[in-house]
């Protein structure tokens, strides 16, 4: 990990948004602890890490939902301060939260220009529905009608909604919030497209993601979270099975070992234990268990 994460470090171009030791603490929890990021513009940036790692507090941090403790947040070079999401609108920085805040019963002309209606005396809702057209042929979406509820469109199209709201304000930055978690093979393809758009368009993504696959298929880098640190960045390029050790902190570890096990023999019973893995005489382990003791 040492070596790629040594030349991956830093983002190719000057960055747009960097983050210097950042830290929060809830009472006793450290959610973070001098965590440093840089994402530039035009680039891809995964986040990763297992459960309880930090990805949500950052997103949070970032978006002005929590103020860090300590750390710096460099934005356009300038150090700032986003205390509010007030802040983080007004910097350009915009982010999908992943129940994505979307109204059901409103449609997408609604929910794109929700608290922000365009006004000439009343609604002015043909204006509204040309730029509602326009970002979304920007976006190339595949979403029949702007005047259908959004609770009958798929969760590839609301993530787009989702997306294209948040792209209203002008943003330099955006962050994704596990935008393929809930979504089938097509609408994932979908999402992963509208992605490399944005990086398209200049701007700097910052894309949370439990699902290497789609990492590896849109991140430029790959940063990988660990009990609140960072350990290590990666180029896209970098192997999964590093990525996975980075993440849940051993090189040698059941996941890989299975993985490459499989790799030589396909047909080995799994239930058989591997050299090294400790386990209980006579009692069989629950994945959670397993993963408890690692
Ligand atoms: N508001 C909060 N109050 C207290 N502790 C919190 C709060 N938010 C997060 N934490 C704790 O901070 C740590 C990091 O949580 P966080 O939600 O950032 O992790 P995550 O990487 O997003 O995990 P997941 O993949 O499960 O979403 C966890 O131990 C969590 O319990
Ligand atoms: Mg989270």
């Amino acid at each position: 990990m040492t070596a790629p994460a040594a030349a991956a470090s830093q983002a190719p171009t000057r960055p747009i948004l960097s983050l210097r030791g950042i830290s929060k603490n809830f009472g006793a929890v450290a959610a973070l602890t001098e965590v440093d990021l840089d994402v530039a513009a035009g680039e891809v940036v995964a986040i990763v890490g297992d459960n309880g790692a930090g990805k949500s507090t950052l997103v949070k941090v970032l978006s002005g939902v929590h103020r860090a403790d300590t750390g710096t947040v460099t934005f356009a070079d300038r150090e700032v301060t986003v205390a509010s999401p007030a802040d983080a609108h007004a910097l350009g920085i915009a982010t999908v939260f992943q129940d994505l805040a979307l109204c059901e019963n409103l449609n997408v002309i609604q929910n794109l220009f929700l608290g922000r209606e365009v006004r000439r005396g009343r609604l002015d809702e043909v204006t509204m529905e040309i730029r509602s057209w326009e970002l979304l042929r920007q976006l190339s979406a595949k979403i029949p009608t702007v005047r259908v509820p959004v609770a009958s469109l798929s969760g590839g199209q609301r993530q787009t909604v989702a997306i294209a709201r948040s792209l209203l304000g002008d943003p330099k930055v955006i962050i994704l919030d596990e935008p393929t978690a809930a979504l089938g093979v097509a609408q994932t393809a979908e999402v992963l497209n509208l992605i490399e758009r944005l990086r398209d368009r200049g701007l700097g993504v910052i894309m949370i993601s439990h699902n290497m696959e789609d990492v590896r298929a849109v991140a430029d880098r790959v940063a990988v979270l660990r009990l609140g640190r960072n350990n290590g960045v990666f180029d896209a390029e970098a192997p999964t099975e590093e990525i996975v050790a980075a993440m849940i902190g051993a090189s040698d570890n059941a996941v890989s070992r299975r993985a490459s096990q499989r790799r030589r023999e396909p047909r080995e019973p799994r239930e058989q234990s591997q050299p090294g893995e400790q386990s209980q005489p006579g009692e069989p382990r629950t994945p959670r268990q397993r993963k408890e003791e690692e």
